[in-house]
C-alpha cells in the first residue's frame, strides 16, 4: 500500500467515519469478496448490470482512474480488468486491508492509498475518470470532495458517482432496526446536507437534486446524466450490493418498494474543457 496520507488532524466527520468504517469492515468483506469475483460490473444494492445503466465510459482501457472511497476496491478491480489504470483512496485502514487481501488473491495490483478523498495527494489533472459507489460521495463533504474531484480530473474527464436517492432518504427511518422504506415522509427534503444517526457516530452527506446541480456546475462540470435506479424485477447477484437470499439489502428497502420508487441514483458529469 502507498503510505502517503493526509496531514493530521482529520476533519471531525472524517475521523468519525474512519472509526466507524474500521469497525464495519469485517461485515463488508464477504460483499467485497463476492464483487471481486464478478467478471463484469453491476451497481448498487440491486446489482443492476452495467449493460443496463451504462455508468462507465464505453472503453475504459488506458484511462487513469481514481476511486474515491474505494472500500474493498472491487470497482477498481473491474476497471483494471477492463484495461484502465485505477488508484483507490480510502479513509479506513481496515477496509484497505480487505482490498489488499483481495488484490493478492486475484493477482490484480493497483495503488491503494490511505487518505481523505477531500484532499487527495495527486497533482491537478492526473485522472480521466473519478468514480465513487457509495464511497466518498456519501461519506465525505460534497463541498470539499466535488471540487477536489474537479481538480484531479483532466479537461473532458468524467465524474461518476452512485449514492442514495433523496426520495429514499425522505422515507427511511433513523434507527438500525426501524422498518425498511415505507410510503410516509419521515424527514424534511430541505435540510442541512449533513446526516448523523442517533445510534451511530458516523456522518453521511445527502444533497437535494438542485444542490447537486449547483455544486457540480460551480466546480466546472456539465451534468450529462442522472440515472435514477429502479430495482430489477428479478434478483441479480452480480456485484457488491445485495447478497443471495437477502430480500431487503442492508435492511433498506424491499424490491417491491424499489420497483416503485428509487433507492439510489448515479450522476455522470463531464469536466468542462
Ligand atoms: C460503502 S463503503 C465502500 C464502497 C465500495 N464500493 C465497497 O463497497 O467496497 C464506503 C467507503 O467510503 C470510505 N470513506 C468514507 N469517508 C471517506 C473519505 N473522506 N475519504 C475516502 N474514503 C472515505 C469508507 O472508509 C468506506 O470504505
Amino acid at each position: 500500500m502507498d503510505d502517503r496520507s493526509p496531514a493530521e488532524p482529520l476533519p471531525a466527520h472524517v475521523a468519525a467515519n474512519r472509526e466507524a468504517w474500521d469497525r464495519w469492515a469485517p461485515e463488508f468483506e464477504p460483499r467485497g469478496r463476492r464483487a471481486w469475483a464478478e467478471a463484469s460490473p453491476s451497481w448498487g444494492i440491486w446489482n443492476v448490470p452495467e449493460s443496463e445503466v451504462g455508468l462507465l465510459p464505453p472503453d475504459p482501457a488506458g484511462l487513469d482512474v481514481i476511486e474515491l472511497g474505494c472500500g474493498t476496491a472491487y470497482v477498481s478491480a473491474w476497471l483494471a480488468r477492463l484495461g484502465a489504470r485505477p488508484v483507490g483512496i480510502d479513509n479506513s485502514p481496515n477496509q484497505l486491508a480487505t482490498a489488499r487481501m483481495l488484490q493478492a488473491e486475484h493477482g490484480i495490483e493497483f495503488p491503494l492509498l490511505l487518505g481523505n478523498a477531500e484532499a487527495v495527494p495527486y497533482p491537478d489533472a492526473s485522472f480521466d475518470l473519478a468514480i465513487s459507489e457509495y464511497g466518498a460521495c456519501l461519506w465525505a463533504d460534497p463541498e470539499a470532495w466535488v471540487p477536489e474531484a474537479a481538480r484531479l480530473l483532466r479537461p473532458g474527464g468524467r465524474l461518476v458517482f452512485l449514492t442514495n436517492h433523496p426520495v429514499f432518504m425522505l422515507v427511511t427511518g433513523e434507527l438500525e432496526d426501524d422498518p425498511p422504506a415505507g410510503d410516509r415522509l419521515l424527514r424534511p427534503y430541505f435540510h442541512d446536507r449533513r446526516y448523523t444517526w442517533p445510534d451511530e457516530t458516523s456522518v453521511e452527506f445527502h444533497l437535494a437534486h438542485g444542490e447537486w446541480i449547483r455544486l457540480l456546475r460551480n466546480c466546472g462540470f456539465e451534468v450529462e446524466r442522472l440515472v435514477e435506479i429502479q430495482a430489477p424485477e428479478q434478483p441479480s447477484y452480480g456485484g457488491g450490493g445485495g447478497l443471495p437470499g437477502e430480500e431487503v439489502p442492508f435492511g433498506l428497502a424491499s424490491r417491491e418498494w424499489a420497483r416503485q420508487w428509487p433507492t439510489e441514483e448515479a450522476w455522470i458529469a463531464r469536466k468542462r474543457d
